[in-house]
């Protein structure tokens, strides 16, 4: 049996990939390690308790002594590390917490594999799960980012989660340990903490409260339906080749200003609204600090190698997405109390 250990897993792509290995693979034992920030939900894995393959542990990835005893007592062989600090905005007002829990808890975990594993790295991998952000920000006529692409992060998290990348590089060159990683662009679909775009947005717009846009919303960002990004997840698992990185991209860009209006509209159908009725809540506020142009992803050598593609289309992954957060406002309420709200009226006053 294999004992998988998903960090970060009750998070907003963490569940997808927990409940993708729970379900797919009763032959290994999943063991799915979190802190529970403000960002972690468990009652996003409801459907998984139970279940004989599913175990979950919390843990704090900056506690090098509980993580280390960890992968001892539950005989890790296979790590997918996904826990960090997400949300560039809150990088902006606490840099140090990116750094703690991106980099040296992404330390910890490389440092505990490589002492757990002692070289015998027989069907062992510690899989990275990084972003596109460490890659920089395009101009609107430039070449999607590939794997060979210069890393130029602008932002504390994209700083904390590039540094990251290349401790896993570093472990892999000096000590063999075998990685493997992935850089995606921006996720959407059920269970994002709304404090990302989308389901802020979403909320708002039931709710008519303002939908702060940054700068003119002209920024553009590559969405991927989150189910998309754990499929890929799975094959590189599997199929990836040790030591290399596999970018993932929905070849799905959107200006933001032009993706809000797409929300608008299907909120306002979904409730029955008059088409139009809340385009008077876009309220365009100061730019983002340091706010990356344009994200694109050229995910050729994943399709190439692996024959990884989308399956929805964006429409109907919009769709399905709008319905989901419409269809759970206990889920949105639960996770929006207490802590986080202090956090959102410092940030926009509202
Ligand atoms: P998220 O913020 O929704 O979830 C992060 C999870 O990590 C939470 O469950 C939280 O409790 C846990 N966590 C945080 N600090 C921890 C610590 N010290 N110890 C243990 N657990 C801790 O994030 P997400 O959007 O699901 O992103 C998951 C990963 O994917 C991150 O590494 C992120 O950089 C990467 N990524 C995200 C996107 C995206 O669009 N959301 C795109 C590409 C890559
Ligand atoms: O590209 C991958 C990254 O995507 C991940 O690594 C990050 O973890 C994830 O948070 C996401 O980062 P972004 O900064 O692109 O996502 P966010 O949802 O915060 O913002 C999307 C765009 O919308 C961005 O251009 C900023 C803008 N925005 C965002 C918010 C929250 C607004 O205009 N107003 C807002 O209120």
């Amino acid at each position: 049996m294999r004992h998988i250990l998903i960090t970060g897993g009750a998070g907003f792509i963490g569940s997808h990939v927990v409940r993708l290995f729970v379900n797919t693979y009763p032959e290994y034992e999943i063991i799915n390690l979190d802190k529970l920030t403000y960002a972690g939900n468990l009652s996003n894995l409801k459907d998984l308790e139970g279940k004989p393959n599913y175990r979950f542990v919390k843990a704090d990835i900056c506690d090098f002594d509980a993580i280390r005893e960890i992968f001892d007592s539950l005989k890790i062989d296979s790590v997918i590390h996904l826990a960090a600090e997400s949300h560039v905005d809150r990088s902006i007002t606490d840099p140090f917490s990116f750094a703690r829990t991106n980099v040296m808890g992404t330390l910890n975990l490389l440092q505990s594999a490589k002492e757990a594993w002692k070289g015998n790295d027989d069907g062992k991998l510690f899989y990275h799960v990084s972003t596109d952000e460490v890659y920089g920000a395009l101009g609107f006529n430039d070449q999607p980012f590939s794997e060979e692409r210069r890393y130029d992060p602008h932002s504390p998290y994209s700083a904390s989660k590039a540094s990251s990348d290349h401790f896993v590089r570093a472990y892999h060159d000096t000590y063999g340990l075998p990685v493997v990683l992935s850089n995606c662009s921006n996720n959407y679909g059920p269970y994002q903490f709304p404090e990302k775009l989308i389901p802020l947005f979403i909320n708002n717009i039931r709710h008519n409260k303002p939908l702060p846009v940054y700068g003119k919303g002209e920024n553009i960002r590559d969405w991927l339906y989150v189910e998309d990004h754990a499929r890929a997840i799975d094959l590189i698992f599997h199929q990836g080749r040790v030591g290399e990185t596999y970018n993932i991209g929905g070849l799905n860009e959107w200006k933001n200003i032009d993706l809000i209006r797409v929300l608008i509209k299907t909120v306002d159908r979904l409730l029955e609204r008059k088409e139009g009725t809340s385009e008077k809540l876009i309220t365009y506020v100061t730019d983002r600090a340091g706010h990356d142009l344009r994200y694109a992803i050229d995910a050729s050598k994943l399709s190439n190698e692996l024959g990884w593609k989308p399956s929805l289309q964006f429409e109907e992954g919009i769709d399905h997405t709008v319905r989901w957060y419409l269809d759970h406002q206990a889920w949105l309420d639960s996770v929006t109390s207490g802590e986080y709200q202090s956090y959102y009226r410092k940030m926009y006053g509202v």
